[in-house]
């Protein structure tokens, strides 16, 4: 097969769900459609349950498990679909957006009976920053939910979307019967509670036919014929082109833990969902097909084993084939690097490759040189964008408490940042590190970490912090005054870029009705 066909066939996505609406199952399902696995309970999640904060336990088994869920890919029908996991828990959420950095579309599961939940808005926001393609996928309709209508008015109203029912729901809760496929017009019935039962499919043709009375009775039948006039009526027909350009968003209803639904989602992704897409460098468009090799890091994990400190990078590919044993460029460290065993991710298989694909997402093993959003080329100097850090929203001071391990305690916290386990700034004024994340969960990791990997001790201080923003002036004098005036409150992430530590959202606001000309970003790339 050739380099253009291999491209069209490849589909590379992001299941993105608030924890609990079935983000996993669906994986499982998908997996099992996709042939890649034969029972299900192979896929473990990847959640920490509850808040088992001090169950360093649970983080190493999550941190095993996103290693081997990290990508799984599997083949269906002639398509390459590989699915790229995101962590369950929102403490890693910025693991998630980052994750999202490297997919070319989403899948988002809603839960029926909760509706839209704080997670799905956060995630739904990121997309909407790249204009990432979205399919719904309304799941437990087993459960006694909300109204369809209901639901989408909601995912409509609060995620600022617009969508376009593709199957329907025939009663919902105990008296569910099954979807009616409004695209192929046939009525896939429920059978059961059997968690083998995929599901019978009716073809009827036209919806006023006698045999939807005699499938499902007469008031669904009445009912369906009542709903499908208003979805006509209400939604538009889907738009591909709309849909590939995060405008529309096509809805699927089921029950991911009893198969069912499954099988629709997945012909209609596969069908419609955006084979690998350009992506933007800070020299201009890299386009999929162009014949050399490019690719960026997303995502860097640590070995388990703290006597091993190599890690594992993945790297996702966005032109050219990648081959093994070929020498490429590291753009940022101006290094050539070359990879013997490159591995790829087939289902829960890690097997060495011998060339990957744009679309294809592969682990790199890593002693140390890949920070994430690091590029690789096939010798071009350019730098793939898009893989931002966020303001993060908790902070501590870092506080050495054994001056005898200073240099462990400096190279632990250097790592652990580049795998964007927490971001580092460091004060303008007395050089003080200040370590900030998106969830508490992450300073019980690092403390862990660099007491099991680094032995180094560390404790975490408070500070009092609001916010830290990015700064930038188009007029550098302006931009030193300001951080002159400022001095305590200024300090630089690991890029060197300035930082300004507001401690309240007052504060922040006085900086800048003072300073109109100095602007304020939550992501590190403007
Ligand atoms: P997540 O990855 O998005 O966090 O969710 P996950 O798939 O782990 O599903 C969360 C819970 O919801 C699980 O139950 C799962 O079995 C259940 N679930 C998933 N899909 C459906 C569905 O279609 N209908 C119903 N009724 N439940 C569904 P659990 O009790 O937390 O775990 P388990 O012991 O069942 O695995």
């Amino acid at each position: 097969m050739n380099v253009s066909e291999e491209l069209k066939r490849r589909r590379t996505f992001a299941i993105i769900a608030h924890p609990d609406a079935g983000k996993t199952t669906l994986t499982e399902k998908l997996l099992l459609f996709g042939g890649a696995i034969q029972s299900a309970g192979a896929v473990k999640s990847n959640k920490i349950k509850k808040s088992t904060t001090s169950d360093f336990m649970e983080i190493e088994k999550q941190r095993g498990i996103s290693v081997s869920t990290s990508v799984m890919a599997f083949d269906y029908k002639n398509y390459k679909v590989n699915i790229l996991d995101t962590p369950g828990h929102e403490d890693f959420a910025e693991d998630t957006y980052r994750t999202l950095s490297a997919v070319d579309s989403v899948i988002m599961v809603i839960d029926c009976v909760k509706g839209v939940e704080p997670q799905t808005r956060k995630l739904l926001e990121v997309c909407r920053m790249r204009n990432t393609p979205v399919i719904v996928f309304i799941n437990k309709m087993d459960r006694e939910g909300q109204n369809p209508f209901d639901l989408l008015d909601e995912i409509e109203k609060e995620l600022k979307i617009k969508v376009r029912p593709l199957t329907w729901p025939i009663g919902i809760g105990k008296s569910f019967k099954g979807v009616y496929n409004l695209q192929t017009q046939s009525l896939n019935l429920f059978m059961g509670d059997s968690k083998t039962t995929v599901e019978e499919i009716y073809e009827i043709g036209d919806i006023s036919s006698t045999d939807v009375e005699k499938n499902i009775g007469e008031n669904f039948a009445e009912q369906l014929r009542t709903d499908v006039d208003l979805i006509d009526g209400v939604y538009d027909q889907l738009n591909a082109q709309s849909y590939l350009e995060g405008k529309i968003s096509p809805v699927f209803f089921g029950s991911a833990v009893n198969n069912f639904g499954i099988k629709e989602l997945l012909d209609c992704f596969v069908e419609i969902a955006p084979s690998p897409k350009e992506r933007d460098t800070d020299a201009g468009i890299v386009k999929p097909e162009d014949p050399k090799f490019s690719g960026f890091v997303f995502k860097i994990h640590a070995n388990l084993d703290p006597k091993h400190r190599d890690r594992i990078a993945f790297l996702r590919i966005c032109s050219g084939v990648f081959e093994r044993n070929k020498y490429y460029h590291h753009v940022r460290e101006n290094k050539q690097l070359r990879f013997s065993n490159p591995t790829a991710f087939m289902a829960q298989q890690k097997s060495v490759i011998d060339e990957a694909f744009p679309g294809d997402v592969i682990g790199l093993y890593d002693a140390g040189n890949f920070k994430i959003g690091d590029t690789l080329t096939e010798g071009a100097n350019f730098q793939f964008k898009g893989i931002p850090s966020f303001s993060p929203e908790l902070f501590r001071y870092v506080t050495n408490l054994d001056p005898m391990k200073t240099k462990q305690l400096q190279k632990g916290l250097e790592q652990l940042t580049d795998e964007g386990v927490a971001q580092l700034f460091t004060k303008k004024v007395d050089g003080r590190r200040v370590i900030g994340t998106v969830g508490a969960l992450q300073f019980e990791v690092i403390q862990h970490r660099l007491k099991a990997e680094y032995n180094a001790s560390a404790s975490f201080d408070n500070i009092n912090l609001y916010k830290a923003l990015w700064i930038s002036c188009s007029d550098k004098n302006k931009l030193n005054a300001f951080m002159q005036d400022r001095a305590a409150h200024i300090a630089f992430d690991k890029e060197e870029r300035p930082v300004f530590l507001a401690e309240s959202a007052w504060l922040l606001q006085m900086a800048q009705e003072k300073f109109p000309d100095i602007q304020f970003h939550v992501k590190s790339e403007f």
